[in-house]
């Protein structure tokens, strides 16, 4: 195990909203705000104290809350003010980062990769000054050719060059391949797992995809908890 391997000892846990997280609107969830805070702060002492620069989400399976945790987090860690960040939709088989937040689909990820487009020119802008998005783009190709593609590793350095931290929204890491391939490229994976879903075996065979392929688990999110008794209760004991 890596030095950076045994960080996966950061574990966050996200309350089970009241509302639907995904808002088009750029605004932390209501009830969920303090999560995300807590989450974002834990990325920060990542990035400060090992580097940690892009990171995958990602999860064992589907609806697990992936694309709402990575664009939350993207938001929160934007409202900090301190560092530019930038949210990849990494998703290129069903991108749902252009609905979170309202824009379309266009051109973006696999245009950069293929060569046909500069990074500048692709990036978007939000309400947040110091949050650009990258939107998945559009193509006939295999999604895991992006990520063998020779110019991957020379984009993840330009775009290292830009901003202090990237998240790409993934898809589940046991069912695609394009996702390990790509967690062995990035700094880090968090893992999202929903809460009271899945069995332990299914989310431990995500976790050891991402290390036997190389890459590093920097952490969990823990999505959709229930609170059966009151929160500030469990917070006491
Ligand atoms: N903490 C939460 N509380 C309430 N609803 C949530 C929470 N997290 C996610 N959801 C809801 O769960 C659904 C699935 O979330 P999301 O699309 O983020 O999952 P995903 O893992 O990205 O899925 P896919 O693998 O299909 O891309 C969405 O309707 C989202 O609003
Ligand atoms: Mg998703």
């Amino acid at each position: 195990m890596t030095e950076k391997a045994s960080l996966d000892s950061m574990r966050a846990t996200l309350k089970q909203g009241e509302e639907p997280a995904a808002s088009g609107k750029i605004g932390l969830p209501v009830g969920l705000a303090e999560d995300y805070i807590h989450l974002s702060n834990n990325i920060l002492a990542l990035h400060a104290g090992n580097g940690i620069k892009n990171i995958a989400v990602s999860s064992s399976a589907h609806g697990e809350g992936v694309t709402t945790v990575a664009a939350n987090l993207a938001i929160a860690l934007a409202r900090k003010e301190t560092s530019n960040i930038l949210l990849i939709d990494g998703n290129l088989r069903k991108p749902s980062v252009p609905q979170f937040f309202g824009v379309d689909r266009g051109e973006g990820l696999a245009e950069c990769i293929s060569g046909d487009r500069d990074l500048a020119a692709m990036l978007r802008k939000t309400a947040l000054p110091n949050l650009q998005l990258l939107t998945s783009g559009n193509s006939e190709k295999e999604p895991s050719q992006f990520f063998t593609h020779a110019r991957f590793q020379t984009f993840l350095n330009e775009l290292g060059s830009r901003f202090d931290l990237i998240l790409f929204d993934t898809p589940p890491i046991s069912l695609y391949p394009e996702t390990v391939l790509l967690s062995a490229m990035v700094d880090g994976v968090l893992l999202v797992i929903q809460a009271e879903r899945l069995i332990y075996e299914v989310i431990r065979k995500a976790k050891d995809k991402v290390l036997s392929h190389g890459g590093t688990l920097v952490g969990t999110v823990l999505n959709r908890r229930r609170y059966y008794i009151p929160n500030a209760i469990y917070k006491n004991l």
